[in-house]
């Protein structure tokens, strides 16, 4: 049997919209760049040489603002798509699955290969609170990001920020709770990379449609009887 006549390519879901992809792809750059931006200011291990108008520390610092304020900026805008565009309404419709033991229990059986994932949303229950928890990490690091960067910078934004950044900062226990807890989000994400690369790749196969290329092209395939039934359970 060819390819197009097991696979639904005539109808394939359409699943992310080009705002969450891009966003998505900014997102996963813009990470990445801090992680290894902020690993050096954690650990400077880079000295001028002998003179101090190379200022590298402030180089790394510099850079490690322009992308944190790129995730802030996109971490707002994708909170906004999710909550008020059409095209989120399947993830939305996760929140029946989160809310549903019996999708729990399908989804953690399908993961021991005991029978399939049926859902009625775009991601599985397990799935679903994941994403929620790594958005919770993008408001923390964004949240502690610029509890730091007001001590840094008193005038503009850093001024305008101060006085409420200043009241959050002692909800959270002073300053250096606050880098610590900044500190703590980077290894949430070295521990969250990994696993989600890992399990985009392991559904595609498992559940024989295309995890990966959606983020690509917006469209996700699965097996014809798998789409079948998928239109029996709406
Ligand atoms: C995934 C997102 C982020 C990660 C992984 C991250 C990581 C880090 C790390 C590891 C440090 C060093 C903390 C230490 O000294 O132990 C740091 C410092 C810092 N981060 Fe981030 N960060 C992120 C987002 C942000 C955002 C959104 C902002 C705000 C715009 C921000 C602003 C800062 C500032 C101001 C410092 C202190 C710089 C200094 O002391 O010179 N970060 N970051």
């Amino acid at each position: 049997m060819g390819q197009e006549e097991k696979y639904t390519s005539d109808h394939p879901d359409f699943v992310y919209s080009v705002g969450n992809r891009i966003l998505h792809w900014t997102r996963a750059l813009v990470i990445t760049g801090l992680i290894i931006t902020g690993f050096y200011i954690a650990n400077p291990f880079l000295t001028p040489e002998g003179s101090s108008d190379k200022l590298v520390y402030g180089q790394w610092t510099q850079w490690h603002l322009i992308l944190g304020f790129i995730l802030i900026a996109s971490g707002i805008l994708r909170i906004y798509l999710f909550f008020f565009t059409k095209d989120s309404e399947g993830e939305r419709r996760s929140l029946k699955d989160v809310l549903s033991i019996k999708s729990w229990i399908t989804q953690l059986k399908s993961y021991f290969f005991i029978g399939e994932l049926r859902k009625k949303g775009l991601y599985g229950p397990l799935q679903f609170i994941t994403y929620s928890a790594i958005m919770i990490l993008v408001i923390l690091a964004s949240v502690t990001g610029l509890i730091l960067y007001v001590h840094m910078y008193h005038q503009g934004l850093g001024g305008w920020l101060y006085d409420s950044m200043r009241v959050v900062e002692v909800w959270m226990g002073g300053l250096a709770t606050v880098r610590y807890i900044h500190h703590i989000v980077m290894w949430g994400y070295l521990i969250f990379i990994p696993v989600h690369i890992y399990l985009v790749i392991w559904s595609a196969i498992r559940f024989k449609h295309g995890a990966m290329d959606v983020m690509f092209t917006g469209y996700d395939y699965h097996l014809k009887k798998e789409q079948e039934k998928k239109e029996d359970d709406r």
